[in-house]
């Protein structure tokens, strides 16, 4: 087996050797060396070029290639020239040609992955038309070209063309992705992204999208705090122009700006709202220079408005990767998303205990145990003074946690959530007013209290709980979602209480069955028994979100 492989390297060997005068040479795919003989690429400045028609792409255009030389009087035998992921190896794209001199060849399984001449004809340029394929993130063209047999340069590359289409098809694969919402593509317009992937020592391709009105941002730091981070800001003037910047947080204010040096292009636009920036930066001059001197970061992704010179003001949108990413790798680095604040996981909590416990039991106390804890106490009815204890206490709870998250957002973020939780607490804040007002229980109007106070309470409990839906939505950062779910789980376990005393409460009035109240009092401790356990479960998850 041995002696078998030598011969067949020695073969290989011999045929490399003595050159392919014919160009089939997709053994040298991976390397681009022509191993002719003992003879090593020159390591001065090719006297070759390569042009591309346009400097950006979207999937599926083609873009003319030619590979020419500097003067008519240098010419070139041979070449071989692939379209390289910029970052990766990655070969991208296929090829055609109509060229005389080249013809296409397959790379390993890829089809159509490279060019090469077809003869030792000397030439002065030769073309070929490159498609773009879906996956492709920024490219260069790279080649290898043969002056002669044993004189070639080796990495003759073109500038690098970036594609103009964002996509998050090579997250986690070729490039480091941070979206809120977890894995949502650049291309859907409430879609907050970003991407990084290396390209040299400290070079980076950056990406980032996001509905704003005025600009999106991407931070690099050591801590998940504003402040002594790097920052790169893409953001829009008055008169529609994209600016690309660089600068540095020293604190919670507007950073200081740098113009930012780019290698690539930068491609930017403004559609429906929202804006994109692709750029890639210098080796040097944009490092990400950290005291700590290492490549792992806190990742931030913020939006927000900015002037008409299109200076930034405070965002309105941050996003925090979960932990630090090192950013020198790409291949399996998953999407993180940011743990939310605990002002905002607060605000949650309280909401959860307002609208599963106290408001909840408030309002099966008042529909449902009326007969059953009629006795007075303190006075009047005991199902009224829990209901108007428990009540009252939802809407306290429920004013310091609306009150908690407006101090915390400074700013409406937007979403349906918020407009929710806003007429929930404008409806709950009525609520005990209209009752303090309510007429004597005898009174012939007292019929309309009882009639809207009751369809008030129902219009704010289904707000309510789609808020509570939206809002879990919104904080689950878990990958399955469990906590939207477990809360589906408690609205069935509510709606099926409400199924059996509704029930129970019908044959009595029918006079089915005899009036002991036994029924009611163990429904209402099982259902706090179940509503306690759902609670506990929510905060446990709530907890785990920070
Ligand atoms: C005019 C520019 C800016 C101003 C005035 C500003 C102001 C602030 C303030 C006052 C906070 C404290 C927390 C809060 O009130 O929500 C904050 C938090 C933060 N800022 Fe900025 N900021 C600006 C730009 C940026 C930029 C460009 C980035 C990064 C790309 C950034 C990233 C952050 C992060 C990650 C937080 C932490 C949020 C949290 O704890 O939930 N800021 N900013
Ligand atoms: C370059 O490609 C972009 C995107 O497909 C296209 O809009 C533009 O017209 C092209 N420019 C030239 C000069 O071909
Ligand atoms: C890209 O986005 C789509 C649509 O949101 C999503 O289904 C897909 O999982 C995402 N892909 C990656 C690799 O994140
Ligand atoms: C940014 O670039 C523009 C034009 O290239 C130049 O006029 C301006 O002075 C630069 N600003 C800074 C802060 O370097
Ligand atoms: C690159 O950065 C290093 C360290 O900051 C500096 O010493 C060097 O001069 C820089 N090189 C260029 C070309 O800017
Ligand atoms: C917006 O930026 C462009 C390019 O830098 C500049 O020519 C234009 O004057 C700016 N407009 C305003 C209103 O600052």
């Amino acid at each position: 087996m041995g002696r078998f492989m030598t011969l067949l390297i020695c073969l290989g060997c011999l045929g490399i050797a003595l050159g392919y005068p014919d160009g089939k040479i997709s053994v040298a795919c991976d390397s681009m060396l022509p191993s002719h003989g003992g003879n090593v690429a020159q390591t001065s400045v090719a006297p070759y070029i390569i042009t591309v028609s346009n400097t950006s792409f979207i999937p599926g255009d083609k873009i003319t290639v030619t590979i020419k030389s500097n003067s008519p009087s240098t010419t070139f035998e041979g070449f071989l020239l692939q379209a390289r992921l910029f970052g990766g190896d990655g070969i991208a794209g296929t090829f055609t040609t109509t060229d005389s001199n080249a013809q296409i060849l397959p790379c390993g399984a890829q089809a159509r992955a490279a060019v090469s001449h077809n003869s030792k004809v000397s030439k002065t340029s030769i073309t070929a038309l490159w498609t773009a394929s879906q996956e492709a993130g920024p490219v260069r063209f790279r080649a290898t070209v043969l002056n002669s047999f044993s004189n070639f340069w080796i990495g003759v590359e073109s500038d690098t063309i970036v594609a103009l289409k964002m996509s998050n098809a090579t997250c986690g694969s070729q490039k480091f992705c941070l979206t809120d919402p977890t894995n949502c593509s650049p291309s859907d317009n409430t879609c907050y992204f970003m991407s990084s992937s290396p390209v040299s020592t400290n070079g980076y391709v950056f990406e980032m999208s996001g509905p704003t009105p005025g600009y999106v941002a991407i931070g690099f730091s050591d801590d998940n705090k504003m402040g002594n981070d790097d920052v790169f800001i893409c953001t829009k003037n008055s008169s529609g122009n994209i600016l690309v910047q660089h600068g540095y947080n020293t604190g919670t204010v507007a950073p200081t700006m740098r113009n930012v040096s780019s290698a690539g292009s930068i491609v930017s636009s403004y559609k429906n709202g929202v804006l994109k920036c692709s750029f890639i930066t210098s080796s040097n001059s944009s490092t990400l220079q950290r005291a700590s001197g290492s490549s792992s970061y806190y990742v931030f992704l913020v939006s927000g408005p900015s002037n008409a010179d299109g200076k930034i003001q405070k965002h309105t949108k941050v996003v925090i990767s979960s932990h630090k990413v090192d950013l020198s790798t790409t291949t399996s680095v998953t999407t993180s998303n940011s743990g939310t604040s605990s002002v905002v996981l607060g605000h949650g909590s309280l909401m959860l205990i307002a609208w599963m416990t106290t408001g909840s039991i408030g309002m099966i106390m008042a529909r449902y145990m009326k007969s059953a804890a009629g006795k007075p106490f303190l006075g009047k009815a005991a199902w009224f003074q829990v209901h108007f204890f428990l009540m009252i206490l939802t809407v306290i709870l429920t004013m310091i946690a609306f009150i908690m998250v407006f101090v915390n957002v400074a700013g409406w973020s937007g979403g349906v959530h918020p407009v929710l939780g806003c007429i929930v607490m404008i409806l709950s804040f009525f609520q005990p007013f209209a009752a303090l007002f309510r007429p004597d229980p005898k009174h012939e109007r007292r019929f309309i209290f009882n009639f809207g106070h009751g369809i008030n309470a129902f219009v704010i409990k289904v707000l309510a709980v789609a808020a509570i839906f939206l809002g879990l939505i919104l904080v689950d950062i878990s990958p399955n979602q469990w906590m939207p779910k477990v809360m589906g789980g408690f609205y069935a376990w509510e709606v099926l209480f409400y199924i059996i005393l509704e029930t129970n409460m019908h044959l009595k009035t029918k006079d089915i069955y005899k009036n002991d109240y036994k029924i009611e009092i163990v429904a209402l401790a099982i259902f706090i028994c179940g509503n306690l356990a759902f609670l506990v479960a929510l905060l446990v998850g709530i907890g785990q979100s920070a």
